[in-house]
């Protein structure tokens, strides 16, 4: 398997990036290039938006929120749900006029939407002015064909190749300083019926175990102290090498680097949290005590139907085994409600799961049909209107659950990192191992620190505290 290519290998021969450099001195409106990136969707589409900006980077570009100012303008797009394919649609449209008044801009859209057909074709109709289009398989050919885009003075689609590689090398200019993902592998096999990522991002390869290691004490030597290991299935890390290593093996070598730092972890799949990887984290020094498990349904006929491969049971002896092994764990769930076919019933045996489990907190979701998914084929009888009442009721008994979960925090005292200063003067906002958010009085230079923090407070799913 060809698995050790860098990106060196094919921007280095023609060096795409220096001649770049050279058209975008020219073309900028500006002393320096500027480009404007925005980010739809995952973690993993945050990840690869920080490549994107470590090679615009080395074209000498500099970075501004304000697509007005922009010479290149790039949307790195979300396919997982309709509402984030719409508001792209949308928000493309809106950058006609300043294409119009300046002609010079490049328009570029990337990510998971890049990756369907009838999104690129309609994209091709209907938006002319967009010059660039390259999908989740062709980030590290992006300085050519930035390149080509900006001299060929025709559009360049490049979408539709998975090439199964995986590619080292492409720098990286990460958008914090002390918090910074650090993805692990790419694609997904499991073909969950309703999910489109398997299609956008293709199949499961993993990064090689030294470059994950290595890139892991390279951040943790720079100052990194919340690092989260990202893949859309963690659990199965290794599972294409020929001399097999397993995920729990990983995160066991990551935790012996020297230093003070908390790693975290996503997303688990149950069908493949081992009681290894649970016993490693128990026994772990900075691995955080939290756990992202999606359960999506708590009924074991719809879970089949989602092609889930586990049901509430196994489900269930996991994340009992966890909170056994790992004192003070956080536990998170995605939810889907209204898969094609779910009954009210079946639907209450996912809220009574969430009551069972009791959550932290919860990422919940109403089933948005995605074209080409075998879901989107499946009889779909009840209304949205009806689904809404069913996700609001979810929703009231997490709140529940969350203000309880806080309320059991207070009077105990914390580790939490320093994120930034909240809206309220003098207050810092951090985290704790679990990501609980605290708020508590404090100086700026605290941000980017841990600090120790005693819980005076608990407002829903918010704390307050104060420095110990
Ligand atoms: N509709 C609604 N939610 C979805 N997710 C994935 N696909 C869909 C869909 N078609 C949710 C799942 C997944 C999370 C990232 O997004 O809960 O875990
Ligand atoms: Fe989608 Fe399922 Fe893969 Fe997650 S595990 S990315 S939900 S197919």
């Amino acid at each position: 398997m060809a698995n050790n290519i860098t990106y060196k290998d094919f921007n280095d021969e023609k060096n795409y990036t220096a001649m770049a450099s050279e058209v975008m001195a020219i073309r900028a409106r500006g002393d320096v290039p500027l480009a404007c990136i925005r980010t739809y969707g995952c973690q993993q589409n945050v990840a690869d938006s920080e490549k994107i900006k470590g090679m615009l980077s080395d074209m000498g570009f500099d970075f501004t929120e304000k697509a007005e100012d922009a010479d290149f303008i790039l949307f790195n797009t979300c396919a997982v749900r309709e509402h984030a394919e719409d508001r792209v649609f949308g928000n493309v449209g809106a950058l006609k006029n300043i294409k119009r008044k300046h002609p010079s801009v490049l328009i570029g859209l990337c990510g998971c939407m890049m990756e369907q057909q009838h999104v690129t074709d309609r994209l091709y109709k209907s938006f002319p002015f967009v010059g660039l289009v390259f999908g989740t398989h062709s980030l590290h050919r992006f300085p050519e064909l930035f390149y080509n885009a900006v001299t060929v003075g025709k559009r360049v689609y490049e979408t539709g190749v998975d090439d199964k590689t995986v590619y080292e090398g492409i720098p990286t200019r990460r958008d914090g300083t002390f918090k910074g993902w650090l993805p692990i592998m790419y694609g997904c096999n499991n073909f969950c019926t309703y999910c489109i990522v398997p299609y956008t991002r293709g199949r499961e390869r993993s990064r090689k175990f030294e470059d994950v290691v290595n890139e892991a004490r390279d951040m943790i030597r720079a100052g990194y102290k919340d690092i989260t290991l990202l893949g859309q299935n963690v659990n199965s890390y290794g599972k294409n090498f020929e001399e097999k290593v397993t995920f729990a093996q990983l995160l066991e070598e990551i935790d012996k680097i020297e230093g003070d730092y908390w790693i975290r972890f996503m997303t688990s799949h149950p069908k493949d949290c081992s009681k290894e990887l649970i016993d490693v984290i128990a026994n772990s020094k900075h691995i955080s005590s939290h756990l992202h498990l999606p359960f999506q349904s708590g009924n074991d006929r719809v879970l089949k139907a989602m092609n889930r491969s586990y049901n509430r049971e196994k489900y269930l002896d996991i994340v009992n085994y966890a909170k056994e092994k790992i004192p003070d764990l956080s536990l998170t769930s995605d939810i889907i409600v209204g898969f094609p076919g779910e009954t009210y019933d079946e639907f209450l045996d996912t809220l009574s799961l969430v009551k069972e489990v009791g959550f932290s907190s919860l990422f919940t979701f109403i089933y948005s049909p995605r074209e080409g998914t075998p879901a989107a084929k499946m009889d779909d009888p009840y209304s949205h209107e009806e689904k809404t009442k069913w996700f609001a009721e979810l929703l009231k008994t997490q709140e529940e659950i969350s203000a309880k979960h806080c309320a059991a925090m207070v009077d105990k005292v914390y580790k939490v990192l320093v994120d930034g200063k909240s809206d309220k003067d003098g207050i810092l906002t951090a985290r704790t191992s679990g990501n609980i958010i605290v708020e508590f009085p404090g100086d700026e230079s605290l941000v980017g620190q841990f600090a120790n923090v005693k819980i005076t407070k608990a407002r829903h799913w918010i704390l307050n505290g104060e420095l110990v």
